[in-house]
Protein backbone atom coordinates (compact mmCIF):
# COMPACT_ATOMS: atom_id res chain seq x y z
CA UNK A 1 0.00 0.00 0.00
CA UNK A 2 1.50 3.58 -0.73
CA UNK A 3 2.10 5.41 2.22
CA UNK A 4 -0.41 8.50 0.96
CA UNK A 5 -2.70 6.07 1.22
CA UNK A 6 -2.14 4.47 3.94
CA UNK A 7 -2.28 7.47 5.71
CA UNK A 8 -5.76 8.39 4.31
CA UNK A 9 -7.04 5.62 5.31
CA UNK A 10 -5.95 5.29 9.08
CA UNK A 11 -7.61 8.45 9.25
CA UNK A 12 -4.26 10.82 9.70
CA UNK A 13 -4.29 14.01 8.29
CA UNK A 14 -1.08 15.41 7.25
CA UNK A 15 0.07 18.66 9.53
CA UNK A 16 1.56 21.77 7.88
CA UNK A 17 5.31 22.63 8.97
CA UNK A 18 7.13 25.50 7.60
CA UNK A 19 8.47 24.89 4.40
CA UNK A 20 10.25 27.71 3.30
CA UNK A 21 13.79 27.45 2.17
CA UNK A 22 13.26 24.18 1.42
CA UNK A 23 14.59 23.04 -2.38
CA UNK A 24 13.20 19.73 -2.09
CA UNK A 25 10.94 19.44 0.34
CA UNK A 26 9.31 16.27 1.43
CA UNK A 27 5.98 15.48 2.26
CA UNK A 28 4.83 17.07 5.35
CA UNK A 29 4.07 14.05 7.42
CA UNK A 30 7.88 12.78 6.72
CA UNK A 31 8.26 15.20 9.00
CA UNK A 32 5.67 14.98 11.87
CA UNK A 33 6.83 12.76 14.98
CA UNK A 34 3.20 12.46 16.17
CA UNK A 35 2.12 10.79 12.82
CA UNK A 36 3.80 7.63 14.00
CA UNK A 37 2.15 7.88 17.45
CA UNK A 38 -1.24 8.12 15.68
CA UNK A 39 -0.69 5.07 13.98
CA UNK A 40 0.80 3.09 16.30
CA UNK A 41 -2.29 3.58 18.32
CA UNK A 42 -4.77 2.38 15.12
CA UNK A 43 -2.04 -0.44 13.96
CA UNK A 44 -4.09 -3.75 15.17
CA UNK A 45 -1.40 -6.15 13.91
CA UNK A 46 1.49 -6.85 14.96
CA UNK A 47 3.83 -3.70 14.67
CA UNK A 48 6.94 -5.53 14.30
CA UNK A 49 6.01 -6.76 11.23
CA UNK A 50 3.28 -4.21 9.82
CA UNK A 51 5.00 -3.08 6.37
CA UNK A 52 2.47 -0.50 5.80
CA UNK A 53 3.90 0.74 9.30
CA UNK A 54 7.58 0.72 8.45
CA UNK A 55 6.92 2.19 5.14
CA UNK A 56 6.13 5.35 6.57
CA UNK A 57 8.90 4.76 9.26
CA UNK A 58 11.24 4.40 5.94
CA UNK A 59 9.28 7.52 4.03
CA UNK A 60 10.74 9.74 7.12
CA UNK A 61 14.24 9.07 6.64
CA UNK A 62 16.69 10.50 4.58
CA UNK A 63 18.55 7.78 2.54
CA UNK A 64 20.07 7.02 -0.55
CA UNK A 65 18.04 5.64 -3.48
CA UNK A 66 21.34 5.14 -5.23
CA UNK A 67 22.33 1.84 -3.42
CA UNK A 68 20.95 -0.43 -0.94
CA UNK A 69 22.66 0.50 2.44
CA UNK A 70 23.65 -2.03 4.98
CA UNK A 71 26.28 -0.41 6.35
CA UNK A 72 24.11 1.73 9.36
CA UNK A 73 26.66 0.84 12.07
CA UNK A 74 29.11 3.57 11.27
CA UNK A 75 26.26 6.18 12.05
CA UNK A 76 22.29 6.41 10.91
CA UNK A 77 20.88 8.72 8.94
CA UNK A 78 18.89 11.41 10.76
CA UNK A 79 14.95 11.46 10.33
CA UNK A 80 13.82 14.20 8.22
CA UNK A 81 12.30 15.50 11.91
CA UNK A 82 15.69 15.61 13.48
CA UNK A 83 17.81 16.89 9.90
CA UNK A 84 15.30 19.73 9.30
CA UNK A 85 15.04 20.56 13.28
CA UNK A 86 19.27 20.78 13.25
CA UNK A 87 19.20 23.00 10.11
CA UNK A 88 16.45 25.02 11.60
CA UNK A 89 18.05 25.64 14.64
CA UNK A 90 21.51 26.80 13.11
CA UNK A 91 19.94 29.01 11.06
CA UNK A 92 18.30 30.38 14.09
CA UNK A 93 21.67 30.58 16.09
CA UNK A 94 23.70 32.21 12.66
CA UNK A 95 21.50 34.63 13.33
CA UNK A 96 21.33 35.72 17.22
CA UNK A 97 25.23 34.69 17.01
CA UNK A 98 26.67 35.85 20.37
CA UNK A 99 23.73 36.62 21.85
CA UNK A 100 22.85 33.02 21.57
CA UNK A 101 26.09 31.31 22.88
CA UNK A 102 26.16 34.12 26.07
CA UNK A 103 23.12 34.17 26.87
CA UNK A 104 20.85 31.28 25.85
CA UNK A 105 23.58 28.37 25.72
CA UNK A 106 24.07 27.49 29.12
CA UNK A 107 20.42 26.83 29.70
CA UNK A 108 19.73 24.90 26.78
CA UNK A 109 22.45 22.53 27.64
CA UNK A 110 21.04 21.76 30.97
CA UNK A 111 17.71 21.20 29.33
CA UNK A 112 19.08 18.86 27.26
CA UNK A 113 20.87 17.08 29.77
CA UNK A 114 17.68 16.83 31.91
CA UNK A 115 15.73 15.10 29.23
CA UNK A 116 18.34 12.61 27.37
CA UNK A 117 18.82 11.72 30.96
CA UNK A 118 15.66 11.16 31.31
CA UNK A 119 15.96 9.48 28.30
CA UNK A 120 18.71 7.50 29.43
CA UNK A 121 17.71 6.65 32.83
CA UNK A 122 20.06 8.17 34.49
CA UNK A 123 20.72 10.89 37.24
CA UNK A 124 21.50 14.50 34.93
CA UNK A 125 24.19 15.26 37.63
CA UNK A 126 26.29 12.14 36.19
CA UNK A 127 25.95 13.17 32.61
CA UNK A 128 27.93 14.80 30.25
CA UNK A 129 27.19 15.68 26.54
CA UNK A 130 30.25 14.71 24.89
CA UNK A 131 30.87 14.89 20.94
CA UNK A 132 31.50 10.88 20.68
CA UNK A 133 32.05 7.64 21.90
CA UNK A 134 35.70 8.14 21.82
CA UNK A 135 35.50 11.01 23.54
CA UNK A 136 33.67 9.98 26.83
CA UNK A 137 35.80 6.62 26.88
CA UNK A 138 39.37 8.94 26.77
CA UNK A 139 38.01 10.98 29.02
CA UNK A 140 37.74 8.10 31.91
CA UNK A 141 40.52 5.93 30.66
CA UNK A 142 43.09 8.93 30.42
CA UNK A 143 41.76 10.86 33.33
CA UNK A 144 41.85 7.59 35.80
CA UNK A 145 44.18 8.13 38.90
CA UNK A 146 46.17 4.98 37.41
CA UNK A 147 49.41 3.75 39.88
CA UNK A 148 51.94 1.71 38.17
CA UNK A 149 51.09 -2.12 38.44
CA UNK A 150 47.17 -1.58 38.33
CA UNK A 151 45.89 -4.03 36.09
CA UNK A 152 42.64 -3.69 33.84
CA UNK A 153 40.97 -6.16 32.30
CA UNK A 154 39.88 -5.61 27.80
CA UNK A 155 38.34 -7.43 25.41
CA UNK A 156 39.92 -9.06 22.21
CA UNK A 157 37.25 -7.52 20.43
CA UNK A 158 36.96 -4.35 21.99
CA UNK A 159 37.24 -1.14 19.78
CA UNK A 160 40.59 0.04 18.62
CA UNK A 161 40.72 3.23 20.01
CA UNK A 162 39.64 2.05 23.51
CA UNK A 163 42.50 -0.37 23.04
CA UNK A 164 44.67 2.61 22.02
CA UNK A 165 43.75 4.67 24.84
CA UNK A 166 44.87 1.96 27.12
CA UNK A 167 48.49 1.42 25.30
CA UNK A 168 48.96 4.55 25.93
CA UNK A 169 48.02 4.53 29.85
CA UNK A 170 50.17 1.32 29.67
CA UNK A 171 53.72 3.49 28.59
CA UNK A 172 52.71 6.40 30.33
CA UNK A 173 51.15 5.27 34.01
CA UNK A 174 51.96 1.54 33.99
CA UNK A 175 49.39 -0.37 33.84
CA UNK A 176 49.31 -3.71 32.87
CA UNK A 177 46.67 -4.78 29.96
CA UNK A 178 44.95 -8.08 29.97
CA UNK A 179 43.08 -9.46 27.49
CA UNK A 180 39.83 -11.58 27.69
CA UNK A 181 39.13 -14.03 24.84
CA UNK A 182 35.66 -13.41 23.87
CA UNK A 183 34.05 -17.02 22.20
CA UNK A 184 32.37 -15.58 18.78
CA UNK A 185 29.61 -17.87 19.92
CA UNK A 186 29.03 -18.50 23.24
CA UNK A 187 27.17 -21.52 24.81
CA UNK A 188 26.31 -19.41 28.35
CA UNK A 189 26.88 -16.39 29.61
CA UNK A 190 28.52 -18.29 32.12
CA UNK A 191 31.29 -18.54 28.82
CA UNK A 192 31.49 -14.72 28.65
CA UNK A 193 31.72 -14.19 32.33
CA UNK A 194 34.69 -16.76 32.87
CA UNK A 195 36.15 -14.96 29.92
CA UNK A 196 36.80 -11.96 31.70
CA UNK A 197 36.85 -13.58 35.91
CA UNK A 198 39.47 -15.96 34.95
CA UNK A 199 41.62 -12.66 34.62
CA UNK A 200 40.81 -11.24 37.90
CA UNK A 201 43.49 -10.98 40.11
CA UNK A 202 43.92 -8.61 43.63
CA UNK A 203 45.72 -5.74 41.01
CA UNK A 204 42.75 -5.78 38.98
CA UNK A 205 40.81 -2.13 38.97
CA UNK A 206 39.06 -1.82 35.63
CA UNK A 207 37.30 -4.02 33.56
CA UNK A 208 36.61 -2.58 29.56
CA UNK A 209 33.60 -4.07 28.45
CA UNK A 210 31.94 -3.56 24.89
CA UNK A 211 27.94 -4.16 25.41
CA UNK A 212 27.72 -4.88 21.95
CA UNK A 213 30.98 -5.62 19.78
CA UNK A 214 30.74 -3.75 16.69
CA UNK A 215 32.66 -6.56 14.80
CA UNK A 216 29.72 -9.28 14.92
CA UNK A 217 26.75 -7.11 16.63
CA UNK A 218 27.31 -9.69 19.89
CA UNK A 219 25.34 -8.46 22.81
CA UNK A 220 27.70 -8.91 26.26
CA UNK A 221 25.52 -9.83 29.41
CA UNK A 222 27.00 -6.45 30.57
CA UNK A 223 24.47 -6.02 33.77
CA UNK A 224 25.48 -9.55 35.38
CA UNK A 225 29.60 -8.90 34.91
CA UNK A 226 28.94 -5.34 36.16
CA UNK A 227 27.78 -6.73 39.59
CA UNK A 228 30.68 -9.55 39.52
CA UNK A 229 33.01 -7.07 38.78
CA UNK A 230 31.26 -4.73 42.32
CA UNK A 231 31.16 -7.86 43.95
CA UNK A 232 35.03 -8.07 43.96
CA UNK A 233 35.76 -4.10 44.49
CA UNK A 234 36.55 -3.73 40.41
CA UNK A 235 35.03 -0.43 38.25
CA UNK A 236 33.51 -0.99 35.19
CA UNK A 237 33.88 1.07 31.83
CA UNK A 238 31.42 0.40 29.48
CA UNK A 239 31.60 1.46 25.70
CA UNK A 240 28.37 1.36 25.03
CA UNK A 241 28.41 2.60 21.27
CA UNK A 242 26.19 0.19 19.69
CA UNK A 243 23.73 -0.43 22.26
CA UNK A 244 22.03 2.95 23.53
CA UNK A 245 18.76 3.46 21.38
CA UNK A 246 19.08 0.06 19.78
CA UNK A 247 18.82 -2.06 22.90
CA UNK A 248 15.64 -1.08 25.36
CA UNK A 249 17.42 -0.91 28.55
CA UNK A 250 17.68 1.74 31.36
CA UNK A 251 21.48 3.05 32.16
CA UNK A 252 20.88 2.99 36.13
CA UNK A 253 19.39 -0.75 35.91
CA UNK A 254 22.72 -1.60 34.13
CA UNK A 255 24.60 -0.08 36.52
CA UNK A 256 28.23 0.66 34.80
CA UNK A 257 30.30 2.66 36.79
CA UNK A 258 31.31 4.78 33.47
CA UNK A 259 29.74 4.79 30.11
CA UNK A 260 29.77 6.60 26.93
CA UNK A 261 27.87 6.00 23.41
CA UNK A 262 27.34 7.94 20.35
CA UNK A 263 24.29 9.59 19.57
CA UNK A 264 24.96 9.56 15.62
CA UNK A 265 24.35 6.09 15.89
CA UNK A 266 21.55 4.45 17.10
CA UNK A 267 19.48 7.47 18.39
CA UNK A 268 19.71 9.36 14.72
CA UNK A 269 20.79 12.66 15.64
CA UNK A 270 23.55 14.54 13.85
CA UNK A 271 27.27 13.28 13.38
CA UNK A 272 29.10 14.97 16.28
CA UNK A 273 27.45 14.17 19.43
CA UNK A 274 27.60 12.02 22.04
CA UNK A 275 27.46 11.30 26.24
CA UNK A 276 29.35 9.99 29.23
CA UNK A 277 27.64 9.06 32.49
CA UNK A 278 29.71 8.74 35.66
CA UNK A 279 28.54 7.59 39.06
CA UNK A 280 28.65 10.22 41.34
CA UNK A 281 31.23 9.03 43.87
CA UNK A 282 33.73 8.78 40.71
CA UNK A 283 33.77 12.28 39.45
CA UNK A 284 36.43 13.86 42.11
CA UNK A 285 39.04 11.86 41.07
CA UNK A 286 38.96 11.50 37.64
CA UNK A 287 40.80 14.55 35.22
CA UNK A 288 39.12 15.72 32.86
CA UNK A 289 40.73 15.88 29.33
CA UNK A 290 40.09 19.57 29.17
CA UNK A 291 41.41 21.40 31.95
CA UNK A 292 38.44 23.81 33.81
CA UNK A 293 38.10 25.99 36.32
CA UNK A 294 34.37 27.07 36.19
CA UNK A 295 32.80 24.13 38.37
CA UNK A 296 34.86 22.64 40.54
CA UNK A 297 36.44 18.96 41.30
CA UNK A 298 33.16 17.35 42.11
CA UNK A 299 30.85 18.82 39.07
CA UNK A 300 30.02 16.59 36.05
CA UNK A 301 30.27 19.92 33.94
CA UNK A 302 34.18 19.76 34.17
CA UNK A 303 34.13 17.37 31.57
CA UNK A 304 32.08 19.81 29.12
CA UNK A 305 34.63 22.46 28.96
CA UNK A 306 35.66 21.12 24.96
CA UNK A 307 36.08 24.96 23.92
CA UNK A 308 33.28 26.09 21.44
CA UNK A 309 31.15 23.57 19.57
CA UNK A 310 27.76 23.84 17.55
CA UNK A 311 25.20 24.27 20.10
CA UNK A 312 22.35 23.16 17.11
CA UNK A 313 23.47 19.56 17.29
CA UNK A 314 23.10 19.37 21.02
CA UNK A 315 20.12 21.00 20.45
CA UNK A 316 18.90 18.09 17.79
CA UNK A 317 19.28 15.17 21.12
CA UNK A 318 16.00 16.73 22.31
CA UNK A 319 14.18 16.05 18.70
CA UNK A 320 15.85 12.89 18.08
CA UNK A 321 14.75 11.36 21.27
CA UNK A 322 11.32 12.77 19.67
CA UNK A 323 10.85 10.40 16.96
CA UNK A 324 12.70 7.52 19.11
CA UNK A 325 10.05 7.72 21.29
CA UNK A 326 7.59 8.17 18.55
CA UNK A 327 8.05 4.45 17.73
CA UNK A 328 9.20 3.22 21.05
CA UNK A 329 12.58 1.79 22.35
CA UNK A 330 10.85 -1.80 23.12
CA UNK A 331 9.41 -1.79 18.80
CA UNK A 332 12.55 -0.45 17.46
CA UNK A 333 14.61 -3.05 19.12
CA UNK A 334 11.96 -5.78 18.15
CA UNK A 335 11.88 -4.33 14.22
CA UNK A 336 15.45 -4.42 14.28
CA UNK A 337 16.17 -7.76 15.46
CA UNK A 338 13.26 -8.91 13.58
CA UNK A 339 15.49 -7.44 10.08
CA UNK A 340 18.44 -9.08 11.06
CA UNK A 341 16.69 -12.87 11.81
CA UNK A 342 14.68 -12.25 8.14
CA UNK A 343 17.57 -12.30 6.31
CA UNK A 344 20.21 -14.67 8.64
CA UNK A 345 17.25 -17.45 8.34
CA UNK A 346 16.58 -17.37 4.30
CA UNK A 347 20.82 -17.80 4.07
CA UNK A 348 22.47 -19.05 7.18
CA UNK A 349 21.84 -23.17 5.80
CA UNK A 350 23.52 -22.58 2.67
CA UNK A 351 26.46 -24.37 1.78
CA UNK A 352 29.92 -22.11 2.19
CA UNK A 353 27.76 -19.34 4.45
CA UNK A 354 28.78 -18.88 8.21
CA UNK A 355 26.83 -16.58 9.97
CA UNK A 356 29.32 -14.89 12.82
CA UNK A 357 26.87 -14.02 15.30
CA UNK A 358 25.12 -15.56 18.01
CA UNK A 359 21.19 -15.31 17.03
CA UNK A 360 19.50 -15.00 20.64
CA UNK A 361 17.48 -11.94 21.38
CA UNK A 362 19.49 -11.64 23.94
CA UNK A 363 22.74 -11.96 22.59
CA UNK A 364 22.55 -9.54 19.34
CA UNK A 365 19.96 -6.89 17.54
CA UNK A 366 20.08 -5.77 14.15
CA UNK A 367 23.93 -6.07 13.46
CA UNK A 368 25.38 -9.67 11.86
CA UNK A 369 28.54 -11.04 10.62
CA UNK A 370 28.73 -13.20 7.38
CA UNK A 371 31.00 -14.85 5.47
CA UNK A 372 31.02 -16.91 2.69
CA UNK A 373 33.81 -19.55 1.86
CA UNK A 374 35.99 -18.64 -0.82
CA UNK A 375 35.96 -14.78 -0.08
CA UNK A 376 37.92 -12.85 1.73
CA UNK A 377 35.72 -9.96 3.50
CA UNK A 378 36.50 -7.32 1.52
CA UNK A 379 36.19 -9.43 -1.45
CA UNK A 380 32.42 -10.31 -0.32
CA UNK A 381 31.76 -6.87 0.36
CA UNK A 382 33.41 -5.73 -2.96
CA UNK A 383 31.17 -7.76 -5.17
CA UNK A 384 28.20 -7.04 -2.94
CA UNK A 385 28.54 -3.45 -3.84
CA UNK A 386 29.58 -3.92 -7.79
CA UNK A 387 27.87 -6.55 -8.63
CA UNK A 388 24.48 -5.85 -6.60
CA UNK A 389 24.48 -2.35 -5.32
CA UNK A 390 24.95 -3.09 -1.56
CA UNK A 391 27.07 -1.73 0.55
CA UNK A 392 28.48 -3.48 3.24
CA UNK A 393 31.57 -3.21 5.41
CA UNK A 394 34.34 -5.59 5.65
CA UNK A 395 35.63 -6.95 8.99
CA UNK A 396 38.71 -8.22 8.84
CA UNK A 397 40.15 -8.83 12.25
CA UNK A 398 42.24 -11.17 13.79
CA UNK A 399 38.96 -12.70 15.56
CA UNK A 400 36.47 -12.16 13.35
CA UNK A 401 36.26 -12.24 9.62
CA UNK A 402 33.16 -11.57 7.82
CA UNK A 403 31.03 -8.44 6.29
CA UNK A 404 29.19 -6.91 8.96
CA UNK A 405 25.78 -6.23 7.58
CA UNK A 406 23.16 -3.41 9.23
CA UNK A 407 20.58 -2.74 8.27
CA UNK A 408 17.92 0.27 10.07
CA UNK A 409 14.23 1.16 10.70
CA UNK A 410 14.18 2.35 7.00
CA UNK A 411 15.48 -0.73 5.34
CA UNK A 412 12.56 -2.50 3.85
CA UNK A 413 12.06 -6.36 3.46
CA UNK A 414 12.47 -5.85 -0.13
CA UNK A 415 15.79 -4.42 -0.18
CA UNK A 416 16.59 -7.51 2.28
CA UNK A 417 15.03 -10.19 0.40
CA UNK A 418 17.68 -8.45 -2.65
CA UNK A 419 20.39 -9.14 -0.36
CA UNK A 420 19.52 -12.39 0.07
CA UNK A 421 19.21 -13.44 -3.46
CA UNK A 422 23.13 -11.76 -3.55
CA UNK A 423 24.66 -14.06 -1.22
CA UNK A 424 22.27 -16.94 -2.67
CA UNK A 425 24.07 -15.96 -6.01
CA UNK A 426 27.57 -15.64 -4.59
CA UNK A 427 27.73 -18.75 -2.65
CA UNK A 428 26.50 -20.75 -5.70
CA UNK A 429 28.79 -19.48 -8.26
C1 LIG B 1 32.07 -0.34 19.81
C2 LIG B 1 32.45 1.04 19.38
N1 LIG B 1 33.01 1.87 20.25
C3 LIG B 1 33.35 3.12 19.93
C4 LIG B 1 33.17 3.61 18.67
C5 LIG B 1 33.61 4.99 18.34
O1 LIG B 1 32.54 5.82 18.07
P1 LIG B 1 32.84 7.35 17.70
O2 LIG B 1 33.74 7.34 16.51
O3 LIG B 1 31.51 7.93 17.41
O4 LIG B 1 33.52 7.94 18.87
C6 LIG B 1 32.59 2.78 17.70
C7 LIG B 1 32.38 3.27 16.34
O5 LIG B 1 31.93 2.60 15.46
C8 LIG B 1 32.23 1.47 18.07
O6 LIG B 1 31.68 0.62 17.18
Amino acid sequence: MQRKTFLTQTGILLTGLPLAGLSNPPFAETMNTEVLSKLKEKMETNPVTDENYWNVVRGMFNYSKDFINLENGYFSPQPFSTELFHQAKEHEINNKTSWFMRREQRDMIEQTRKNLSEFLGCDPEELVITRNTTEGLNTVISGFPWQKGDEVIIGNQDYGSMVSAFKQQEKRAGIVIKIAQIPLLPKSDDDLINAYFSLVTSKTKVIHLTHMVNLSGQLLPAKKIIDAAHAKGIEVIVDAAHSVAHIDFKLDELGADYLAASLHKWLCCPLGVGFLTMKIQHIPKIWPLMAEDEFGDDNIRKFEHQGTKPPQTVMAINEAIKFHNAIGSTLKQERLQYLKSYWVAKVQNLDKVTINTPLASERSGAIANISVKGYTPQQLADKLLKDFKIFTVAIDHPYIKGVRVTPHLYTSIADLDKFVEAIKSISNS
